[in-house]
This record gives C-alpha cells, structure tokens and sequence, in this order.
C-alpha cells in the first residue's frame, strides 16, 4: 500500500513538474546504428572534425552531466569507416569557460612551437563562452592523438571584447601560404577571415556580411575550395548555419565564389539563397580537416534546435548525419552543391535489384527486405516517369502510422511528410518539408534509412533532406503508391546496411 502510494505522490510530482518518469525509459529502438550517437547525454554541433592516420575523429558537442544542453565541453568519437564510431572519454571539459564550437588542425610542422616536438601535434581552436559575458577564441592542443588536451597558457588567442563571436574553423590555404580562419559575429549576419602562419597570432583579413539568408543568426561558418565535377576547374564555397528553407527552423545555406587569400566574393547577386538541405534536421555541418584538404567532405548535427529539446530519446539526445563528400556540379540554373554519401554502401552488392518495374496503385517492397530495425539504403531510377505522383511510403499495416516522401515529375519536387510517423514533436516538426530539383538533374532518387533518421539525396546529390522521425509502431513496411495511374519505375535497388 506505502509503495502504491509513494508510486501516485512519485506519478503527481512528475506530472506537476511537466516532466514524465516515461521519458526515463530507454528508447534503444530509436538509436540510429551508422549515425553517430553518444552513449547518453546531450549533443548538438560536430566538432574539429579530422582524418588523421586512417582514423575520422569526431569531437562533439557534449555535456557530460545530463540530456540536456548545459556543461558544454567536447566529446570524442572515432571510426575507421564512418559508420562504426567508439566513443572516448570527453576530450575538452569545461572550466569557468564553456568549450563552444570549433575545429582541429593536424601542426603537421609544429608551426605553434606547443607541445612535445618529437610527437605528432593536433590543435584545437574553439570558442571559449564565458556565459553571458564574452566569447572569445581558445586553443589547446595534444601529444596523444586526440585523447587529452592542454589548455595554451596564453589564452585567449583571438578577442574582440564581444558577447557573441563564435565557432571558429580553420583551413591551410596553400596558395597564399597561411592558415585562415572562418569566425561569425551572430548577430551582424558576418562571418569574419583571419590570417596565420603559427596558428597562435591571428590577422584580421577580410568581412562578409549580410547576404543570403539573414532570417536567423549566423553560426558555425566554413570556407573549402570544391572541384567543379567534370572540369579542372574549383571554387571556393562559403557555408553557414543560419535560418534554412523553414521560417522558425534553423537550417544551413551557401555561398559560391572566389577567395583570394584575403576576402571571399560571392559570384551571385547577395539576394541570392541557396541551401544545403531541405529537411529539418542538418545543421552546424564543417568538413573534416584532412591536411590537404584534396577531399572534401562533412557531416552534421542531425536535428533542429525548434525542437532538439523535445527529442523524446534517452539517455541520449542528439545524433549526427552520414559524412557526405561535397563537390559543385554546373547545372542549368548555375554551379551548386552536390552532397554524396561517403560510406561507399553502393559498392557492395546490393540485396535487391530489379529493372523496369511497373507501379499500379501500390507496389509492396517483396518482405524480408525491408524490416523494422533494420538500416538500408533504396535507390529508385524514375528516368522513364514523365508526369505523375509517386509516394515512397514506409508505414505500419495495422496503424495510421506512415513516413511518406513524394515525388511529382510535373513539378519536379520532392517532399516529406512526417507529420503522422509516429511521437509528433513541436515548433514545425509536423510541417511539410519539400525541394525541387533542377529539371536538368538525374531522375535518382536515395534513401537511408537507420530507424529514426532518413537522409535523402536526389537529383545527382543537388536535392538533400535530412528528416529525422520517431515511429511508435511494431512493425512497418515499404511500398510505392501511385495515385495517377500506372508508372513505370526503370530500376530499385535495396543495399541491407549492416
Ligand atoms: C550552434 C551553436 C554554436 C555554439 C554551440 C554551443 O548549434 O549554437 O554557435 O558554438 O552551438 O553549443
């Protein structure tokens, strides 16, 4: 009788205090298992991202203490292949100062003169918040690939006595010699150059300001020069997190142009807005530093701060996106971003390939491939669909749960309605998300799925959305319903992702 009781005065705490004893029960079934999760706790932004000796480190992030933002310090991870991460101990805790955002750089010459000039040397360079105060720019650095960290004694290395001046990231920029730094002032919709050649003693280069999208603040900035697919030629891509396609939700957008060692000029008119990702959940993405930068790939935070604290999982919250290697592809409309999967899944035999399939109202995905709790990539080739609608439907037989991404020819877009699969978050979770793609792109359209997060890339890797969901149903299925009449589909192919 006393434990029932204590069990009601435990149920009526809980209630009152708007949290549920539910939420303490471990979601494991919504654990992605190639994206990156911490075992528990928050995270939110990528950090100092880096290919160093065959390993992808990925510092994160973290707050050691709790499922919440807060404690903000550095978490660490690595993989061989990007898809199998080990978490490591925290690697950067917080002091008197958190440890925001920011990269690391492999002193390959011990330019900085820190550390044991014998070991190998990585430097990180971060944002230093001292809560309501100041944020400033710190650097550490390690002996011992990553795993602990000294703080420089000579802290801060970059300052401009503002509240908020944050996330910096860093490449070699061989051409002029020197280290250059990419920094925002929120709040000025301003991403700030500096110039190194020691990585301790930083000049200011250049300003670019108040251009693209100013909807929301600007942070986490990157600057990488891209090859312009099929030619010799590059281009220097600037990108930033800011507000996206959404009003309300944060989003990533880009900017291409020329960076000439000082300041970078955006090739097309200010007004113009281009994004990264047309779903909800890509944001704070940097690429990995790999030295030369001769690759140039990146992943996100998968998620969306509208809504981030809402994600119902535990004991963690918050996971990253695939790694995707950028290139720029010249279409009809002008150069823009291709995004491709770096995991090369489709290498592999795929375990279902057919050709020239035609759709009548529904077409079910023959079972056992496609399973709950499983992670698979789809491929589908529409080439051959010239007008009509098709949804790409993973539902629950016996429920009104569904995930459901349409495509229509006619209009040459894309979209994904969440609004029904399954715990239904706030702040625009339910919205519609949706893209259309330039009609001069290829008619492919993938799809990974790795149970709560479904990433997209369509029309050769120009169209991606980032979708995260949180199913409540036991079982579901894949099927492709056409409501205009019989399609033909010219090839489906299934990679099961282990
Ligand atoms: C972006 C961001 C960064 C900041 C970090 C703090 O999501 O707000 O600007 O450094 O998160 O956690």
């Amino acid at each position: 009788m006393k434990n029932v009781s204590n069990f009601c005065i435990f149920l009526g705490l809980s209630l009152l205090l708007g949290t549920s004893i539910f939420a303490q029960v471990p979601t494991e079934s919504w654990r992605p298992s190639i994206h990156f999760s911490p075992k528990k706790n928050w995270t939110n932004d990528p950090n100092g991202l880096l290919y160093y000796k065959g390993e992808y480190h990925l510092f994160f992030q973290y707050n050691p203490k709790g499922n919440e933002w807060g404690n903000m310090s550095w978490g660490h991870a690595k993989s061989k292949d990007l898809t199998h991460w080990t978490e490591l101990p925290v690697a950067i805790p917080h002091d008197s100062a958190y440890i925001f955002s920011g990269c690391v750089v492999w002193d390959k010459s011990h330019v900085s003169g820190l550390g044991d000039p014998k070991k190998d040397l990585l430097i990180a360079i971060y944002t230093a918040d001292f809560p309501n105060t100041r944020q400033e720019q710190h650097l550490a650095y390690s002996n011992d690939d990553g795993l602990t960290w000294t703080k420089y004694a000579l802290n801060p290395i970059l300052n401009i006595n503002m509240k908020d001046f944050r996330d910096p990231n860093i490449i070699w920029h061989a051409a002029s010699q020197q280290f250059v730094m990419s920094v925002v002032k929120p709040h000025e919709f301003a991403v700030q150059f500096y110039g190194s050649k020691d990585l301790i003693h930083w000049e200011i280069l250049s300003q670019f300001a108040q251009q693209g999208d100013s909807g929301m603040i600007w942070e986490c900035p990157a600057l990488v020069e891209l090859p312009i697919e099929g030619s010799k030629e590059s281009k220097w891509v600037l990108s930033v997190s800011s507000q996206g396609p959404y009003k309300g939700s944060v989003g990533m957008q880009y900017f291409v142009g020329n960076f000439d060692g000082k300041q970078f000029v955006n090739e097309n008119p200010k007004e113009q807005v281009l994004y990264v990702d047309h779903g909800k959940d890509f944001y704070a993405a940097i690429p990995f530093y790999n030295g030369m930068n001769s690759e140039v790939f990146w992943l996100g935070w998968a998620l969306n701060w509208a809504y981030a604290g809402e994600q119902p999982t535990f004991p963690w919250k918050g996971q990253m996106s695939t790694a995707r290697t950028l290139r720029l592809v010249q279409t009809q409309a002008g150069l823009r971003l291709k995004q491709v999967f770096k995991p090369n899944f489709a290498s592999i035999k795929p375990d279902l390939a057919l050709k020239n399939i035609q759709i009548g109202s529904q077409w079910k995905f023959p079972s056992p491939v496609l399973l709950k709790d499983q992670v698979y990539l789809v491929e589908l080739d529409f080439s051959d669909m010239n007008s009509g609608e098709l949804l790409i439907s993973i539902a629950d037989e016996g429920s009104p749960e569904k995930f459901n991404i349409g495509i229509s020819t006619k209009e040459h877009k894309i979209w994904v309605d969440r609004s029904q699969s399954g715990k239904i978050l706030g702040n625009g979770f339910a919205q519609i998300s949706e893209a259309t793609w330039l009609p001069d792109r290829s008619r492919k359209i993938q799809i990974l799925v790795d149970r709560s997060i479904i990433e997209i890339l369509a029309a050769d890797g120009t169209v991606a959305m980032s979708t995260l969901r949180f199913p409540e149903s036991k079982s579901e299925k894949l099927s492709i319903i056409s409501s205009s009449g019989p399609v033909n589909i010219r090839g489906i192919k299934v990679w099961k992702l282990k």
